[in-house]
C-alpha cells in the first residue's frame, strides 16, 4: 500500500510499503477515506521529536471496516468509523476511567519511567502505524472505533475532526473548567484554538478571545464568533483586562505548545504560559493542550532542551490559579460531539482550507509547516484518483 513515511526533519515522502494486516484477532483493517494533517505532526516533521525514520504518520483517521479480526463482536465489515487518535485497551485502570489518551495497556514503556499513553504514527506513544496511508491497523477495534451514523459519508469532512482536534478544542476548555457565561482566553488560532473557540461558542462563554499573529486564522476566528486579537502589536494582556473589568479573562486555554514562538518566530518556549498566567484572573484555570515535550535537544533554549520552561509560578501561585494539562482523552468526548455534528449544531470543518490526494501530501506538509496564507487545515484522502 502507499503512505506517507517520515525520513529525517522535513523529509517525508510517499512510498510503497507492507500492507496493513490483522495481528491480534481484537484487530480490524480500515480502508481510509479522509485523513488529516495536525499540527502534532509537524512537531515530528520538524525532527523535534525522537520519532524514528520510517515512522508512518497520521493519526486523525476515519474510513470504512475492509477485515476484522475473529474476537472482534461489534464492528462490522462495510462500517464507517473515526477513530481517536489515542489507542485504548478499554480494560486498565486509566481506560477505566474514561482517561484513554493514558492507557496502560497500549503504551510504550520504554520511553520513560511511569510512561502510559498510546497513538498512531507518532513520537513515543508506540509502534503503531499512523494512517497517512491506504489501509490502517485499529487495535481494540470494538473499544476504539466509533460508529458513524448514516451521514458518515455527506459529513465526513465534519466527522474526522472527532479524531483528534474538536475533541482536543473541547478538551481544553473542560481543562479550563469553563461556565456558561464566563470568559475564556485562547492561545493559539491553529486547528485546535480555532475548534476551542467553537467549544467554547457551544457551551455558552460570555466572551471568546482568540490570540494568534497569524491574520487569515484570527479570521476564522472571527468567523466562528470569538474577538480575534493580534499578538504581534498589542499587549495582550492589557487588553483583556480593559475587556473583563480590569480582572482578567475566567479562565485561559493553551493551543500551541513548546514551540511557541514571537511574531518575529523566535521560539520562546515559555512565552504564551506566562501570558496566560497574566492575562487569566486569579482563581482562573488553565487547560493546557498544546504539546510540551520531556525533552527536546534540538531546542536553542537551554531550559527547553531539558524538557523545561521558566514558569512564572510565583504569580500562578500568588493568583491562586490551577492547571490541566495533557493529551485530550478523544473518547471521554467523541460520542455527544458526534451527536452535535449529526444534529446540525457543530461544523468543525469550517476551518479545513485544504482537501488533497495522498499523493499531494508531502507538499502540503511544507505549506502546513510554513504556515503559510491560507493553509489552516489539510485533509487528505487516500483513494482519491
Ligand atoms: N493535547 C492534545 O491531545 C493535542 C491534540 C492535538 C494537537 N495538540 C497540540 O496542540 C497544538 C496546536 O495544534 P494546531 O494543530 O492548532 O497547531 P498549529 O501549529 O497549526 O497552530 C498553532 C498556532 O499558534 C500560533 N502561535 C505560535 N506562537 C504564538 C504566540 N506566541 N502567540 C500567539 N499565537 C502563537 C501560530 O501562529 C499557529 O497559528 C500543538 O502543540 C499540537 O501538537 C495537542
Ligand atoms: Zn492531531
Ligand atoms: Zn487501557
Amino acid at each position: 500500500m502507499k503512505a506517507l513515511v517520515y525520513h529525517g526533519p522535513k523529509k517525508v515522502s510517499i512510498d510503497s510499503v507492507p500492507d496493513a494486516k490483522i495481528e491480534k484477532q481484537t484487530d480490524v483493517i480500515i480502508k481510509l477515506t479522509t485523513t488529516n494533517i495536525c499540527g502534532s505532526d509537524l512537531h515530528m516533521y520538524e525532527g523535534r521529536t525522537d520519532v524514528e525514520k520510517g515512522k508512518i504518520l497520521g493519526h486523525e483517521n476515519l474510513g470504512e471496516v475492509v477485515e476484522v479480526g475473529k474476537a472482534v463482536d461489534s464492528v462490522k465489515k462495510g462500517m464507517k468509523v473515526v477513530l481517536p487518535f489515542n489507542i485504548g485497551c478499554g480494560f486498565c485502570a486509566n481506560c477505566e476511567r474514561g482517561l484513554t489518551g493514558y492507557c496502560l495497556t497500549c503504551s510504550d514503556p520504554s520511553v520513560m519511567p511511569g510512561m502510559a499513553g498510546a497513538a498512531y504514527g507518532f513520537a513515543g506513544m508506540g509502534p503503531y502505524s499512523g494512517g497517512q496511508a491506504e489501509y490502517l491497523r485499529v487495535p481494540y477495534a470494538d473499544f476504539n472505533c466509533l460508529k458513524l451514523p448514516e451521514d458518515a459519508t455527506a459529513k465526513e469532512k465534519d466527522y474526522v475532526m472527532l479524531s483528534d482536534i474538536f475533541p482536543t478544542g473541547w478538551h481544553s476548555t473542560r481543562l479550563a473548567d469553563l461556565k456558561p457565561g464566563e470568559s475564556i482566553l485562547i492561545y493559539g488560532a491553529g486547528p485546535v484554538g480555532l475548534m476551542a473557540a467553537l467549544s467554547a461558542k457551544i457551551q455558552g462563554a460570555s466572551q471568546i478571545f482568540v490570540v494568534d499573529h497569524k491574520a487569515d486564522r484570527l479570521t476564522l476566528a472571527k468567523k466562528l464568533g470569538a474577538t480575534p486579537i493580534d499578538s504581534s502589536n498589542d499587549n495582550v494582556s492589557e487588553q483583556i483586562r480593559e475587556l473583563t473589568n480590569g480582572l482578567g479573562a475566567d479562565c485561559g486555554a493553551e493551543c500551541i505548545g513548546y514551540q511557541c514562538h514571537n511574531s518575529k518566530g523566535k521560539e520562546v518556549p515559555n512565552m504564551v504560559m506566562n501570558a496566560l498566567v497574566d492575562a487569566v484572573k486569579a482563581t482562573g484555570t488553565l487547560g493546557v493542550v498544546g504539546v510540551f515535550i520531556p525533552h527536546d535537544p534540538k531546542a536553542d533554549d537551554p531550559l527547553e532542551k531539558k524538557g523545561q520552561i521558566a514558569f512564572d509560578f510565583g504569580k500562578f501561585w500568588f493568583k491562586g490559579q490551577k492547571m490541566g494539562t495533557g493529551q485530550c482523552n478523544v473518547k471521554a468526548y467523541n460520542r455527544r460531539l458526534m451527536d452535535l455534528i449529526h444534529h446540525g449544531k457543530a461544523n468543525p470543518s469550517i476551518i479545513i482550507s485544504h482537501e488533497l490526494p495522498l499523493s499531494q501530501a508531502p507538499e502540503a506538509y511544507k505549506h502546513f509547516d510554513n504556515r503559510d496564507d491560507g493553509w489552516t487545515k489539510v485533509i487528505l484522502h487516500p483513494h482519491a484518483a
